[in-house]
């Protein structure tokens, strides 16, 4: 099983980004628990953050030609990105949506999102535990599809 965990814009400054927000955590220390929890599902993983929404809609392209499986945190293009929107439905493996913060708690431009309704699921508002949580339903519902 082979999972991309792609990180978007402003998420390489966690740790100290607004940590009242998005926590202490740096995003080395969120790929590494990813890691760690990767082992249980013998699920291998590539972590990759960009700031730049063509490099995000690359890694995309990218993850069908080797992935079954993609955690995204848009950052906030999430809000904005009919791009990446068009991009992960062209897709024909399941992403998952994940966001550190609960959206629905803060600024109202933060309620919409572009690519909710062409990903598989929403994970929002439990620290760098949404990113947890998001791998193990994709490994499960993975395994599931694969049953050995
Ligand atoms: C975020 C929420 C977005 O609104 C924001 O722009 C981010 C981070 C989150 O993980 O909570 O950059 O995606």
């Amino acid at each position: 099983m082979k999972i991309l965990i792609l990180h978007g814009p402003n998420l390489n400054l966690l740790g100290t980004r607004e940590p009242e927000i998005y926590g202490s955590m740096t995003l080395g220390d969120i790929n590494s628990h990813l890691l760690d929890l990767a082992k249980e599902f013998g699920a291998e993983l590539k972590c990759l953050q960009s700031n730049h929404e063509g490099a995000l809609i690359d890694a995309l392209q990218d993850a069908q030609t080797w992935a079954d499986g993609v955690i995204f945190n848009p950052g906030g293009y999430t809000h904005t990105s009919i791009a990446l929107r068009d991009a992960i439905a062209a897709m024909k493996i399941p992403v998952i949506e994940v966001h550190l913060s609960n959206v629905y708690a803060r600024e109202e431009f933060r309620h919409t999102s572009m690519i909710s309704g062409v990903c598989k699921g929403k994970i929002t508002g439990f620290g760098w535990r949404s990113y947890t949580l998001g791998l193990r339903a994709l490994a499960e519902m993975l395994e599931d599809r694969n049953p050995k």
